[in-house]
């Protein structure tokens, strides 16, 4: 939710500012600004829509000079996405400039305060409030930037990714950080900050991450100076090498990062394994995973948190869990499970699966479950990310960036930990026979072969996605383990081409969706030789019989289903506890081709961002 840089340095501002803008864009798209200080006072310049219009405002109308500055790229929570509630935002006396990600809870009694003694504001924007507070302090209290941004933070409730800086003081940037990321590069002489690494990644591999409640002053070639927030205490930071490189935040020849990220699947997949699994030598082992193997064969259940796509893996995660270790398994949204009194107790594991690691919902649910005594297992893809650091020991997905607001290779990756956190714990309980155990592991080192195969069939669901692109709706199918893949596959038809899909169990058909159909719909069917396989079967026939038009998602050699449904997309034959990771090829495939014909912005659908740092 909204993606903020800055850089101070001795190089132009400018570029780097809007490069990173651009890198950061996934965060949000609603508007983008910029404000540089160009020796005598501040171009300020923003506009409702993408970074690219951004550019080309920016460049007509401000004076693009100056090797200080800050930029925004919005995500709306506080006053519609328009010009005026755009990032950066100035204070009354046009001195100090603000960008902030998050929201600001108490803005509405702070903006009073601040009418009353005189304030006037332009925008709806909380983040107006904000810097407006910060120069109430400065005046009052007669204190420079940095102590006034450390008193009014002490007067707000929310959560807040800033920078800022004051026109009289143009050395130095404020930063502070709450609930979102916030990460500072630092180069040689120049120092950059930014939401993610991605902004300065050419230029430094040297970062510090703030912690939660936490602010930094950044000063011209000297210093950055991190405190606490709340009781003023000096931090000294703790400086991480990045594992990022450019080439991975870049298309490399893909017309879109989504599709990109559907080819790697089978690379990030093993990436995810590597060193992990060795199918040889009947091994699987996951760092984190191994001091807490008791707490995991000794838990009455685990709880898995999560949202969106993540939770569509957690809900994979429960048949992979309850077939394999045999203890109970509940999914829960993240959302619903923090705020309905759950009854947890010492003896549940929490597992919380997250992309980005910052989705305020399932950080809310992390935090409750630890106050309530569980240990907390992350799955997380953004290494060093808030939920990653909250939990109290976890497993990476090595995805890389996921930079498609559509999530693809994380869930797939998502659901290759899982995975191996189930054979592995099976192993220590003793619920897999040796040789399933064995069966489980060979497969799962076949998997990338599998994917890459499924993968092979892009021609043909292109144009399978030729004939469907203008159905006004869809109805995803699947049972057991593919009945979370249908969940996905509509999700991720429905954010990327704005076409209504609705995912079921395929035996609930009957229960309600059958009165949906007619020869207009069509039904996409995961029909995959495994144990549902005759009763999927009578379920098309049931929709055949009504005139609906059947996408099958068929074994390689299928001979039923294909005789029956009107279109198929063939996978390799898995077995069932693995099939979710090559089913789920076809669907993603579908998705993107039908999105790009409609003509959407697949990378960046309307309304969304890719890390949901807002409840
Ligand atoms: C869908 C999608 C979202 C995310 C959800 C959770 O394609 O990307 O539904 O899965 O916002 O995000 P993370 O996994 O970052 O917690």
């Amino acid at each position: 939710m909204c993606g903020i840089v800055g850089y101070i340095g001795k190089k132009e501002a400018y570029p780097i500012i809007l490069n990173g803008l651009k890198r950061l864009e996934y965060r949000g798209y609603d508007s983008a600004g910029i404000a540089l200080f160009d020796g005598e006072d501040i171009q300020l310049c923003k506009t409702k829509g993408k970074v690219a219009g951004l550019e080309a405002k920016a460049e007509k109308n401000i004076s693009l000079k100056g090797s200080l500055g800050i930029g925004h790229t919005r995500w709306a929570t506080h006053g519609v996405p328009n010009d005026v509630n755009s990032h950066p935002h100035y204070s009354n006396s046009g001195d100090l400039v603000i960008i902030h990600n998050g929201i600001i809870e108490n803005y509405a009694s702070i903006k009073k305060e601040l009418i009353n003694r005189g304030y006037t504001f332009t925008s709806d924007t909380d983040t107006e409030v904000l810097v407006n507070l910060i120069e109430e302090v400065k005046k009052q209290e007669d204190v420079k930037l940095g102590k006034a941004v450390q008193i009014a933070l002490n007067q707000v409730v929310g959560a807040y990714a800033i920078a800022l800086f004051d026109k009289n003081k143009p050395d130095e940037i404020v930063v502070a950080k709450l609930g979102s990321p916030l990460a500072i590069g630092i180069g040689d002489d120049e120092f950059f900050v930014a939401s993610d690494a991605s902004p300065f990644i050419e230029f430094t591999k040297n970062a510090i991450y703030l912690e939660d409640q936490q602010m930094a002053v950044i000063r011209r070639g000297r210093e950055v100076k991190v405190r606490e927030i709340k009781d003023d205490k000096l931090v000294t930071p703790y400086i991480q090498e990045l594992q990022l490189n450019l080439e991975q935040i870049e298309k490399g020849g893909y017309d879109h990062f989504m599709l990109k990220e559907i080819y790697e699947q089978p690379s990030v997949i093993k990436d995810t394994y590597r060193g992990r699994l060795l199918a040889d030598k009947g091994i699987v082992r996951l760092g984190g995973l191994e001091d807490h193997i008791k707490r995991f064969t000794n838990a009455n259940r685990i709880i898995i948190v999560a949202c969106g796509t993540s939770w569509h893996a957690g809900l994979v995660a429960e048949y992979v869990f309850e077939d394999l270790v045999r203890i109970p398994v509940e999914v829960e949204y993240a959302s619903e499970f923090r705020y309905r009194n759950p009854i947890i107790t010492e003896k549940d594991v929490v597992i919380a699966i997250s992309q980005s690691g910052e989705t305020a919902d399932t950080l809310a649910a992390i935090k409750l479950a630890k106050q309530k005594g569980a240990f907390v297992y992350g799955v997380c893809n953004v290494v060093g990310s808030t939920i990653s650091r909250e939990t109290h020991s976890g497993t990476y997905t090595h995805a890389g960036p996921e930079i498609g607001v559509a999530s693809t290779k994380a869930f797939t990756t998502q659901i290759t930990v899982l995975t191996m956190m189930a054979l592995r714990l099976a192993k220590s309980k003793g619920t897999l026979s040796q040789s399933d155990y064995m069966l489980h592991l060979r497969e799962l080192d076949m998997i990338p072969g599998k994917v890459e195969e499924a993968l092979q069939s892009d021609e043909k669901i292109k144009e399978i996605a030729k004939v469907f692109k203008d159905a006004a709706n869809f109805l995803y199918l699947g049972r057991g383990y593919n009945f979370p893949v249908a969940l996905e596959g509509a999700l991720k038809l429905k954010e990327i081409s704005y076409i209504h899909a609705e995912g079921y169990p395929a035996a609930e058909m009957k229960h309600g969706p059958i009165a949906l159909i007619d020869e207009q719909m069509p039904v996409v069917v995961i029909a995959i030789n495994n144990n549902h396989y005759e009763k999927v079967v009578s379920n098309i026939q049931e929709i055949k019989s009504r005139a609906g038009k059947i996408i099958a998602v068929v074994s390689e050699g299928d001979t039923t289903v294909k005789e029956m449904a009107d279109y198929v997309m063939e996978v390799p034959v898995t077995p069932e506890t693995l099939s979710p990771l090559v089913t789920t090829i076809p669907l993603q495939l579908l998705s993107y081709h039908i999105a790009v014909m409609l003509g959407r912005d697949v990378d960046q659908p309307r309304n969304l961002a890719k890390s949901v740092t807002v409840e």
